[in-house]
């Protein structure tokens, strides 16, 4: 059967009837073409493209003209799941009005569902005037990465009584501003607990333990596919960069041998045709 796309309807039916919401980044259209195929509800195209397909060390490198790129290409295969853009670092934080102008060219250039960004109280009036203007959102508390630098690098959050009270406000005032979701990254689970049972909206966690309404994981990590640094949080559900060591080193020796390309995987022409070929080439003096 033919996977139904989800829509904000859908995922708020999911929290009440306690289904799990699930969720893995995707920034290209071969790997969405898969994820699309899959059991998979929802997918980000997260600014941690930044890390996965461009090298950077944060994601405050990457703008909205390069996220609208992986946007597109997602968009060409993601028909049965639902898509959600990450707003780039200072591409909402300078005035509502560039919010809301950047926030549609997701929508409309990157064929996005809904949009995602980082922050809570601080970014609530943001989050009301987009919800106001149609555009679904959203938002993303705890560890938020475009601020590592501010928190003291990737660590986690609301360990101590006054953070993780600030959390739990963030999150409040997120649903008061109407996100659709938030994502809660790297905070105690007894904390995301206290969210999940706080809000209406379904939370989304990552390093944020069992009780969220759902999970989200950087695809490369959850492939194998990026080893640069593996957080705490992350499994591993294959092992696809040693599979592709695997076939990328088989078919450099099969070319060096001479095996490939083979009858198989090769065009022929009849003996009679390339003899005549051969021979006109001759007389016409080409060869
Ligand atoms: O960009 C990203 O991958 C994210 C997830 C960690 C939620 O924001």
């Amino acid at each position: 059967m033919e996977k139904q796309k989800a829509n904000i309807l859908t995922f708020k039916e999911m929290k009440k009837q306690g289904k799990k919401i699930t969720m893995v980044t995707t920034y290209d259209f071969a790997m969405m073409s898969q994820v699309d195929k899959s059991d998979i509800d929802m997918i980000l195209v997260g600014d941690s493209a930044a890390n996965t397909m461009m090298g950077y060390e944060g994601t405050v490198q990457i703008d909205l003209d390069t996220m609208l790129v992986f946007c597109k290409a997602v968009a060409n295969a993601g028909k049965h799941t639902f898509l959600v853009g990450d707003m780039p670092f200072m591409t909402y934080e300078i005035s509502t009005e560039q919010a809301m102008a950047n926030a549609g060219r997701m929508i409309r250039e990157g064929r996005m569902d809904a949009i995602k960004l980082e922050g809570g109280e601080r970014i609530a009036h943001t989050v009301a005037a987009l919800v106001r203007a149609g555009i679904p959102v959203m938002g993303h508390i705890g560890l938020t990465p475009q601020s590592a630098a501010q928190l003291g690098g990737f660590k986690v959050q609301g360990k101590n009584l006054q953070d993780a009270k600030q959390i739990i406000k963030d999150a409040l005032a997120l649903e008061r501003a109407g996100v659709f979701a938030i994502v809660l990254e790297a905070i105690p689970g007894p904390v995301a607990k206290i969210i999940t049972e706080s809000v209406q909206v379904p939370t989304i966690g990552i390093g944020a333990g069992n009780n969220c309404d759902g999970q989200v994981l950087v695809i490369h990590d959850l492939l194998g596919l990026f080893d640069r640094y593996i957080p705490k949080f992350v499994k591993r559900y294959a092992n696809l960069g040693e599979d592709m060591q695997k076939a990328l080193n088989t078919y450099a020796s099969e070319v060096r041998e001479g095996a490939f390309p083979d009858k198989e995987h090769s065009f022929s022409m009849p003996q009679d045709l390339v003899e005549q070929l051969t021979a006109e080439l001759q007389e016409e003096g080409i060869l």
